[in-house]
């Protein structure tokens, strides 16, 4: 059972004060009951709420899209860093949660956060061939040798071999920024594959997993609810 107020904010309808408001002033409805009370419990999968006459529906898990700053880890629990969990709203946070994937300390962009581990078993499995986007800066020119380099499949000094990847150069940046896309995430990846052609990655930001892009309107350090449009554009035209 859980509070009528905290099932609002959990779904992304309203903020924690606004949930209490909207609940006091009428505008919510359990199986069809005006209920006013905040804390009023229900089992949300085995009833109807509505809002301001919509109906809700409830899902079990969250997800979060988070435009991670650097200097947080991506993990749970760190002794010495903040994690990505640690600067979540205190409305957002729930047992269970956990980054779906990995991005270094001073990489920034987009981080998924959820409790739904099937989903996160698609978004990082190799097999499943989700496309993540990085827009890296970097120390030195990119040519068209590196951008061969990377359509053959990087091979690490450790004799690792890295899917084939694609290097686009953007425009206006001197030869310096390059959009990079992979379908894999070995540790340090990005870097690691521009160290391997002689180049550094100086700063480096993710904009997209699928089709799901970084909102760019959510400010470094900021997250949003994702809806269920967003969670299915990850795997639209994904044929894995
Ligand atoms: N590749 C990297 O090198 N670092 C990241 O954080 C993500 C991809």
């Amino acid at each position: 059972m859980e509070r009528l107020d905290k099932i609002l904010v959990s779904q992304g309808i309203a903020g924690r004060k606004e949930a209490r408001e909207l609940i006091k002033k009428g505008e919510v409805r359990v199986n069809g009951e005006i209920i006013k009370k905040p804390e009023y419990k229900v089992q949300p999968e085995d009833c109807s709420i509505t809002v301001k006459g919509q109906n809700l529906s409830y899902s079990k898990n969250i997800y979060i899209m988070l435009n991670k700053p650097a200097g947080v880890v991506s993990a749970t629990k760190d002794n010495v860093d903040r994690t990505v969990i640690d600067i979540l709203p205190e409305e957002y946070k729930r047992k269970g949660l956990f980054p779906a994937g990995r991005l270094d300390k001073d990489t920034e962009g987009l981080l998924i956060i959820t409790d739904d581990g099937d989903f996160a078993h698609k978004i990082l499995s190799p097999k499943k061939h989700v496309k993540k986007k990085y827009i890296a800066q970097l120390d030195k020119e990119i040519n068209a040798d590196v951008i061969n380099k990377f359509e053959n499949g990087i091979i690490f000094a450790d004799g690792t071999k890295c899917m084939p990847a694609k290097l686009e150069i953007i425009p206006d940046t001197q030869n310096k920024k390059g959009l990079v896309t992979i379908c894999e995430g070995k540790f340090h990846q990005v870097k690691k594959m521009f160290i391997s052609c002689g180049l550094n990655v100086v700063h480096l930001k993710r904009i997209s997993i699928g089709n799901l892009y970084l909102d760019s309107k959510l400010p470094i350090g900021c997250c949003k609810l994702m809806s269920k449009l967003d969670i299915e554009s990850i795997f639209i035209g994904n044929i894995h």
